[in-house]
């Protein structure tokens, strides 16, 4: 009998994953759920065949381009992969696959959570009742905006965003703009009458609420830097549920403190699980710990999309979500 492929799970996943996972594979779990360092990665390249990292894994080019690495393929649990050094995978002939479609409605699901509690100022309205703070009902009290008819610019025009949109349209009335590398299909634009912008910086500069869907790395690093959000409206609100360096942290924290913007929403940001300092203390900024794809179903449907394009792999068939 052939030994089973052996596998590494970086993190623990949900039960029915690891239960189905380890069923039909030599699977090692991450018993403790604690992020492993570079060091025991680059022991884990030698030790297994396939690692399904997450996106606090960093899978640099040292460690993907690991000599003499045992790792034949590299099963991401999440779709956004800018931590991981597909060059260098591309270089060692290792396959690397991502989890797509899965976690579209959640995430979108929560870039609404976001727009709607930095514009109704829900994260103070909490923070001020739990501190015994709430001295009663009165006309003027914490007033936020309204959302319906407004324009919500997105940034990137993919599955995630389009979902936003479907869900801001249909459900809040809100007018749809985008901006993306390649304008989207008249079909997919005449779902929401959604209007494209060459420009990013008109669509920044329209916006009303502004929210990030671009994939992380080089090319969108501190894509809303301090000159965009200068050209921001006062009232404007950004919506952040991409990858965190997307946003220049400090730039941003200025914009809010000085009020150059009205608030923001952030899920991601740019050292996880460091939140930059000057953030933690306003009150016009929702902080949340990257939970955009945070349920049970749609981590088990994660799972089981990385499951299916390990069978594959191991199996000897195409993989369906390759990434390389
Ligand atoms: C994703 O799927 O990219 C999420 O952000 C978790 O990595």
């Amino acid at each position: 009998m052939t030994a089973r492929p052996k596998i590494l799970l970086t993190r623990r996943w949900t039960e029915e994953v690891e239960r189905y996972l380890a069923e039909r594979y030599d699977v090692t779990l991450n018993e403790h759920d604690v992020p492993m360092d570079a060091a025991a990665l680059t022991q884990a390249m030698h030790d297994f065949d396939a690692i399904c990292p997450t996106v606090s894994d960093h899978l640099g080019a040292p460690i993907v381009g690991t000599p003499g690495a045992r790792v034949k393929v590299i099963g991401n649990f999440g779709v956004g992969f800018n931590h991981i050094d597909i060059e260098a995978a591309r270089k060692a002939g290792i396959t690397v696959t991502n989890t797509p479609d899965v976690l579209t409605d959640t995430t979108a699901d929560l870039a609404i959570l976001l727009m709607l509690m930095a514009t109704r100022r829900a994260g103070e309205g909490e923070r001020e009742l739990r501190a015994g703070r709430w001295i009663g009902w009165r006309p003027t009290h914490l007033l936020g905006q309204d959302v319906s008819g407004k324009t919500l610019g997105l940034v990137g025009f993919g599955r995630i965003a389009q979902a936003t949109a479907r869900r801001a349209h249909h459900g809040f009335g809100m007018r749809i703009a985008y901006h993306s590398r390649r304008r989207a299909d008249v079909g997919i634009e005449g779902q929401c009458g959604s209007t494209y912008y060459e420009s990013l910086d008109a669509l920044v500069a329209d916006s009303d609420v502004l929210s990030l869907h671009c994939p992380g790395g080089a090319e969108t690093h501190h894509l809303i830097n301090r000159a965009r959000l200068g050209l921001m409206k006062p009232t404007a609100v950004l919506v952040n549920t991409a990858r965190g360096p997307v946003v220049d942290e400090a730039a941003l924290a200025e914009a809010l403190a000085t009020q150059q913007i009205a608030a923001a929403g952030l899920d991601v940001y740019e050292r996880e699980p460091i939140v930059h300092p000057a953030l933690l203390g306003l009150e016009n900024v929702v902080l949340l710990p990257h939970m955009g794809s945070g349920t049970l179903e749609t981590r088990t449907a994660m799972g089981m999309r990385v499951a299916r394009n390990i069978d594959l792999f191991f199996a000897g068939q195409p993989v369906h979500d390759k990434v390389v």
